[in-house]
């Protein structure tokens, strides 16, 4: 399945079912497989905290892209701390952390792990771009 982009390099369109699609209208819970990128920041850290309390979402790849800053999860445990989220549920075998560069048509990430994602949820870009 080929990504399509909406004219900004983060802003990334897919062929895959929005997010609004997993709505209520889908009544039937089923096992989903999502990326999220972002999930350093602000926002991010919020939706994958709702995501991992989802049970309709059996896998979750969170990708990053490496920084001096150090390890993604452990700069996504600060912000769970920061928020008052639980840090314990980034132990959930739901979650990957995984390395990425959302620049790239392919997020940089293996194909097979590409492919077997059904919902690409990719954005940013914060002020840290
Ligand atoms: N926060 C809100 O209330 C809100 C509301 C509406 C819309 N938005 C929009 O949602 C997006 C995220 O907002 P936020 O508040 O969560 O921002 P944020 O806290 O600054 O987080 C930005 C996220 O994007 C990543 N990122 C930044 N530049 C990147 C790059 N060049 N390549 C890959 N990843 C990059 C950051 O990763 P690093 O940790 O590696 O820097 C971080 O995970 C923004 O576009 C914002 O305008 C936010």
């Amino acid at each position: 399945m080929k990504p399509y982009r909406n004219g900004s390099p983060h802003g990334v369109l897919d062929s895959r079912p929005s997010w609004a699609s997993l709505s209520a209208h889908d009544q039937e819970p089923r096992p989903t497989s999502i990326l999220l990128t972002g999930t350093t920041g602000n926002l991010g850290s919020y939706i994958l905290a709702l995501l991992i309390a989802d049970p309709k979402v059996a896998r979750i790849y969170a990708l990053n892209r490496s920084s001096a800053r150090g390890p993604a999860v452990e700069r996504i445990a600060a912000q769970f701390q920061k928020k008052g989220l639980d840090v314990t549920a980034l132990r959930s075998d739901k979650v990957s952390f995984i390395e990425g560069d959302t620049t790239k048509s392919d997020l940089g990430i293996d194909a097979c792990l590409y492919n077997e994602v059904e919902y690409l949820v990719v954005w940013v870009v914060g002020p840290r771009s």
